[in-house]
């Protein structure tokens, strides 16, 4: 395994020969060249700044600066005046200018890598090996919201998933309600340890979907809005073929997911009193590329296993994480609307914070580690600089603490070298939030513009008929997370996310349609991003 970088720097700094660009000397996404064994040169193109380590400003870039609001302030102008902010969501010219805005000006890219061309990698590492990887627990990464987890990655993977008959994916009814079928009736294979019975193996989009309740009830809820918007489809269009009730309806599912991450999930995790608003058409007049291109960062930036609890309550009933996992029963059990209830009351851990990282996730959260020396990703202060914060001065700046901070010390030296997922675990997090400024400032303008950057985002796609008409088109436009429940699950369980605790040492949230759900739907669903430099 390659040492990181920022290791090296520091056996460097102890008297050891190294690859000189090893310390990442040049700044502001300057591209560092060897020339010769121990110097280097920086090519600071285009980067706004000149000099040895591209440091010194060109005068826009000063410019530009000092004008530019740091995230800080945006964020507490953002998260702060409740009372202004629903005044101005009301008034839909200002609201769609401040949504433009929020796409806009957070353009991001990621540092520059200088070993595996993205691509590359990005297959190697993500498609191909992970799967083989751990028990189970690491996923494929689609390209964008392509509902891979629903359909499946592969053509013959849909092909035997599907029914083949108005549109619809194969299903069973247990005690009048549908759920997924068995790996038996579909073929298409699935992850389960030997002793899962035939009956409980059921067969969904995404093979690791079995390891835990939460993900197949996630997998199970879209199972059946699929099959609803198929029935409603039908009913528009008697003259359609299966083929086309199916793709019409898996386009219209997209957008419900693009709409329900944006203005239920991404709007939790911000914080913002600002309503965020799903409007492809917002962005029509603007520079911008509709592709779908995920960062490879963005795969460490939503590692979010601390969010598991180490024991799972359902309805009236205590599981282990070692209950839990691969045991389908527990759905069947409890039932969908007890699923949903118990998983909206389930509070989960924060993801900064550190202490939070469960024994049977640690494995997950170590790869993540292990794959992010790989892929030389660069330092949490590097990437914190690339976007526009303050880099931390001291480990306890960046824990809020003493304690962890002082291990920290112990292990990285410097908090130049503190690694960018560790860093995230351990950042404090913001009053209020489960997750430091860190991951928040990175990762929501990644997620936005990912999901805005969808193809049927696009003002070739971005109308009435490619969803089957003015029907399809208004499912979409008034999805919300709480109406796919209310649709799908007996009951109409309450759904939402919600900060518990606003003490910023004590905050948790209770997580809705399932922390492990949710967790795991990021990945597919907000890894990518469109990167000019890649
Ligand atoms: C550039 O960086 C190197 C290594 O970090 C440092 O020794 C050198 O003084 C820097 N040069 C300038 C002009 O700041
Ligand atoms: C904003 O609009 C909602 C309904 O759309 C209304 O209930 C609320 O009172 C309005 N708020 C203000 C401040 O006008
Ligand atoms: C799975 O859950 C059921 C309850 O639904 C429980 O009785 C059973 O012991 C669990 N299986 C395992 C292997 O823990
Ligand atoms: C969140 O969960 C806690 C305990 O798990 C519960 O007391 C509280 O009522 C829940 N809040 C909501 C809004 O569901």
């Amino acid at each position: 395994m390659l040492l990181p970088c920022a290791l090296l720097a520091a056996l460097l700094a102890a008297g050891h020969a190294a690859n000189p660009c090893c310390s990442l000397p040049c700044q502001n996404r300057g591209v560092c060249m060897t020339t010769g064994f121990d110097r280097y040169e920086c090519d600071c193109t285009r980067t706004g700044y000149y000099g040895e380590n591209c440091t010194t400003p060109e005068f826009f870039t000063w410019l530009k600066l000092t004008l530019k609001p740091a995230p800080n302030t945006v964020h507490y102008i953002l998260t702060h005046f409740k009372g202004v902010w629903n005044i101005i969501n009301n008034i839909s010219f200002l609201r769609d200018a401040i949504m433009r805005y929020v796409l806009m000006c957070k353009y991001t890219f990621t540092l520059p890598d200088s070993k595996y061309s993205f691509a590359q990698h990005f297959t190697h590492q993500f498609f191909k090996t992970d799967h083989k990887k751990g028990p189970g627990f690491t996923k494929a990464y689609g390209h964008g919201v392509d509902l891979n987890h629903i359909y499946g990655e592969t053509l013959e993977r849909q092909l035997k998933l599907r029914l083949h008959k108005d549109g619809k994916l194969k299903y069973q009814m247990i005690d009048g309600e549908m759920y997924p079928p068995t790996v038996k009736d579909t073929q298409a294979e699935m992850i389960y340890p030997p002793h899962v019975p035939e009956h409980l193996q059921f067969s969904v989009g995404q093979e690791v979907f079995g390891l835990v309740p939460g993900l197949m009830m996630y997998a199970t809820i879209w199972l059946r809005e699929h099959n609803r918007i198929c029935d409603i489809l039908k009913q528009e269009h008697p003259e359609w073929d299966d083929e086309q009730l199916f793709q019409t309806t898996r386009l219209i599912l997209i957008g419900e997911t693009i709409k329900i991450v944006i203005e239920d999930y991404v709007q939790h995790l911000s914080g913002y009193h600002f309503k965020l608003k799903f409007d492809p058409e917002l962005l029509f007049n603007q520079r911008f590329q509709y592709q779908n291109r995920i960062a490879a960062e963005f795969n460490t930036l939503y590692h979010w296993h601390p969010l598991l609890p180490d024991t799972f309550q359902i309805h009236d009933q205590e599981y282990t994480f070692q209950q839990f996992l691969y045991n389908n029963s527990i759905m069947l059990e409890h039932g969908l609307s007890h699923m949903v209830k118990s998983f909206s009351k389930q509070s989960a851990g924060r993801v900064a914070g550190g202490k939070n990282v469960p024994a049977a996730v640690q494995k997950v959260a170590k790869a993540s580690i292990d794959q992010s020396r790989q892929m030389r990703y660069q330092s949490l202060n590097e990437y914190r600089k690339r976007f526009m914060l303050k880099p931390f001065k001291s480990f306890e700046e960046l824990t809020g603490e003493k304690e962890m901070a002082a291990e920290l010390e112990e292990l990285y030296g410097d908090i130049d070298a503190m690694e960018l997922y560790p860093g995230l675990l351990v950042e404090k997090p913001r009053p209020g939030a489960i997750f430091g400024e860190t991951m928040v400032e990175i990762g929501a303008p990644f997620s936005l513009k990912g999901l805005m950057g969808n193809t049927i985002c696009s003002p070739e796609y971005w109308k009435p008929s490619t969803f089957g008409g003015k029907v399809g088109f208004e499912i979409i436009n008034t999805a919300s997370l709480q109406k796919l429940i209310c649709n799908n699950v007996k009951g109409c369980p309450f759904t939402a996310f919600h900060v518990l605790n606003p003490e910023p040492t004590e905050a948790t949230i209770n997580v809705s349609t399932s922390n492990t759900a949710m967790e795991d739907i990021n990945p597919t669903l907000l890894l990518k991003e469109r990167s000019a430099e890649l």
